[in-house]
């Protein structure tokens, strides 16, 4: 039997979150409120060069400090096997593997102490040599190791040359974006403990499947022997995505000790321990008819990397499905500099190629004399442009004209430095967006008990983004119960394994295997040959059940591989007005419109915090977030929230959402997952209303005062 969400009944209502109030009142616990009965705490040692080797560590002094109980460095440390790859392609260099230092603040030891203060003040007392090497912290460095098509992603299509030779109208841009930190009020929490021979860790990750796996491999005990425990988050934005060094030298001093061990990162350590969107730059060549109509489309992707490192995050994959265009071909390259490894931020790959593509249009669009909304639509993508295949669900058209609409665009003057506001050039501009598909196989456990309660397991996390809701709400309509009775048991891989919360993926996959849960469920429950109206309750009641199970499952992505239709992600356009002062460079963000086209909204309200979480985080991208390397020596010189620039309130308007679009035909639920779309469009947007207000392109991210005088 399939369970069936075909009315609007629960799902899409805006409820407040089922897990509101155990979070304003401190009941919900994040991982460093997480204290266990004989704890102690950990400190990492750091290294302080970008490049070179250790010569020497001298760890008597941090031994003799008061309280320490143990300093572990590469060579007094046990050994750990290699970690496996993760579900997103990723593996990581063991911490601790040898005495080689590829990047400054890479762990190069942990100090465990009675108190975090003694652990912090030991760490500093460990004594460390190098034999420095001058690190490579350029992409333009010729020693630099440079990979061509890392993820064999590259496209072409068409004649690429041929199409830009003929063109009427050619754009070649380059656009260049510096790199960006996951901010995330919650520091990155590890406590790990050995509980007869099982290593139970609460760790900040948004994987806890994953991290399950990796430890087990690591540590070489079972995977049964593993349970990660991640409740509540406190923030992601994709820094919880990869196995980081932290997670495991707290568990390896844990199982030294064989006692519970915490680790709280600092700030600083934050910027260089989980990760960062890797600084990028795009070449972007466009070739149109004098009509507006795009002939050509090259894109070519430089992104920075860790030396070494293997993460798979292309910039130019989305590119080849955002417009009909006959001719196109992409290029990606990464290259290996001394930087701390970089990780997946909010909508990774997804934010360089759309300011690159969006904003090439918009330089497009003004060397036409064509609107730049125009543009969009005359390339419009009635099919795939790649396969051919009918979208599973495709509302972008009406993202950009409801935007429009919205945000008054047609009373656009479309001549650059028209309007004035006081001392403040007006500008407007917009953007749209396209994002990927993305689905990994999802497991969940379905129970009601003789209360009438229902109880949904899954090894899911929920980073602040709504899962608990939501979830609750997708049992109890297919159920048909109130959302009160339904209990989400999530954060805890001793439940049914699930994929990351990551890559908008999580929710589509997560509802696919409830609804597939609830069928099952369902079925269980009419053979009980249940009573007209007879309640879940009295039907347990009456077989002397104390409750009935069902799992459900979802692999979203082994069921794109042969479909009759091209599985699409959310799509968006979002428009916004800035004001420039020139004499002070200021850029200020007036307006902001987000139209977003994410299928089944399975709440509204979470769902627009959704958007506006993203635009805000756009904001940052757009003008203020750029994490400075020491071109000497590769140390993060702004590694603090004083320094380091996200948007406050006096950055950020008042944020116009509106979902728009029909429930997506090839997820069985509808839902085309919205958790990254809503900062994808506003970069380019801002980029584009900043060239409208004064004239001047500039193409490189973040646009803060010094570009603009
Ligand atoms: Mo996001 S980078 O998939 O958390």
């Amino acid at each position: 039997m399939t369970a069936t969400l075909n009315k609007e009944n629960i799902i899409g209502q805006p409820i407040d979150r089922v897990d509101a109030r155990r979070k304003v009142s401190g009941a919900a616990p994040y991982p460093s409120d997480f204290d266990l009965p004989g704890q102690v705490y950990a400190a990492l040692i750091s290294s302080t060069v970008a490049a070179g080797r250790i010569t020497r560590i001298d760890r008597s002094a941090a031994e003799a400090a008061p309280g320490v109980l143990a300093v572990l460095t590469y060579d007094n440390a046990p050994t750990l096997a290699d970690p496996p790859t993760n579900a997103l392609g990723s593996t990581m260099r063991r911490p601790l593997k040898d005495d080689r230092i590829l990047h400054y603040g890479q762990h190069i030891g942990i100090v465990v102490a009675t108190t975090r203060a003694q652990a912090l003040a030991a760490a500093e007392l460990v004594e460390v040599d190098y034999a420095v090497e001058e690190p490579v912290l350029d992409m333009d460095d010729p020693r630099a190791r440079v990979e061509d098509n890392p993820f064999g992603m590259e496209t072409s299509r068409g004649d690429v040359v041929a199409a830009l030779a003929d063109a009427d109208v050619t754009v070649d841009s380059t656009y260049t974006i510096g790199a960006e930190t996951n901010s995330p009020l919650g520091l990155f929490t590890t406590v790990a403990s050995w509980q007869g021979g099982r290593l139970v860790v609460h760790d900040t990750t948004q994987a806890p499947s994953f991290m399950r796996k990796a430890l087990a491999v690591m540590f070489g005990v079972p995977e049964e022997s593993v349970r990660l425990l991640i409740p509540f988050l406190g923030g992601g934005f994709g820094a919880g995505l990869r196995l980081w060094s932290h997670t495991v030298l707290t568990a390896l001093a844990a199982r030294v000790l064989d006692r519970p061990v915490k680790l709280v990162l600092s700030r600083p350590q934050m910027f260089t321990s989980v990760g960062h969107r890797a600084a990028s730059r795009q070449r972007i060549r466009l070739g149109a008819r004098s009509d507006g109509r795009l002939v050509a489309i090259d894109h070519d992707a430089l992104a920075a990397n860790g030396i070494g490192d293997n993460l798979p995050s292309p910039i130019v994959a989305g590119t080849p499905s955002a417009y009909a265009c006959d001719n196109l071909a992409t290029h990606e390259r990464r290259v290996h500099l001394n930087i701390p490894y970089t990780g997946f931020m909010r909508a990774p790959g997804a934010i360089e190629e759309h300011f690159a593509l969006e904003s090439a249009l918009d330089e497009l669009a003004g060397r036409l004399g064509v609107d730049p909304v125009d543009v969009r639509l005359r390339n419009y993508a009635d099919v795939h442009p790649e396969s051919g295949k009918p979208w599973s669900s495709k509302a972008l058209r009406e993202c950009i004209e409801v935007g429009a609409e919205q945000f008054g665009w047609s009373s656009r003057d479309p001549a650059p430095r028209s309007t004035h506001d006081g001392d403040w050039l007006v500008g407007q501009g917009m953007a749209a967006a396209t994002f990927e598909f993305y689905a990994l196989d999802c497991d969940v456990r379905l129970t009601i008990d003789r209360g009438g309660n229902a109880i949904l397991r899954s090894a899911a996390t929920d980073i602040g983004t709504g899962t608990y809701t939501i979830t609750a709400q997708l049992v109890a309509e297919l159920l048909g119960i109130e959302v009160e009775r339904v209990r989400v048991e999530i954060g805890d891989t001793d439940q049914p394994q699930a994929p990351q919360s990551g890559g908008s993926g999580l929710a589509g996959a997560l509802a696919a295997a409830v609804q597939d849960a609830a069928g099952a469920l369902t079925e269980r429950l009419a053979r009980l040959d249940g009573r007209p109206g007879e309640s879940f309750a009295s039907l347990l009641d009456r077989h002397g059940l104390d409750e009935l199970s069902a799992n459900g499952h979802s692999d979203l992505a082994a069921a794109a591989e042969d479909s009759d239709v091209a599985p699409a992600g959310a799509f968006g356009a979002a428009y916004v007005e800035v004001g420039v002062d020139e004499d002070l460079g200021l850029v200020r963000v007036r307006r902001l419109v987000s139209v977003i086209d994410g299928g089944r909204v399975f709440n509204r309200k979470t769902a627009r915090s959704q958007a506006i979480g993203g635009a805000v985080m756009g904001i940052g991208a757009a003008l203020l977030e750029e994490a400075a390397y020491d071109p000497n020596d590769g140390r993060v010189a702004n590694g603090t929230f004083g320094d380091y620039l996200v948007p406050v309130n006096a950055d950020v308007p008042d944020i116009d959402v509106t979902f728009v679009g029909e429930p997506d035909t090839f997820n069985p639920t509808g839902s085309k997952g919205l958790g990254e779309i809503g900062i994808v469009c506003i970069p380019p947007a801002i980029g584009n209303a900043v060239f409208h207000a004064t004239g001047r392109r500039v193409r490189d991210l973040p646009i803060t005062l010094d570009k603009m005088l």
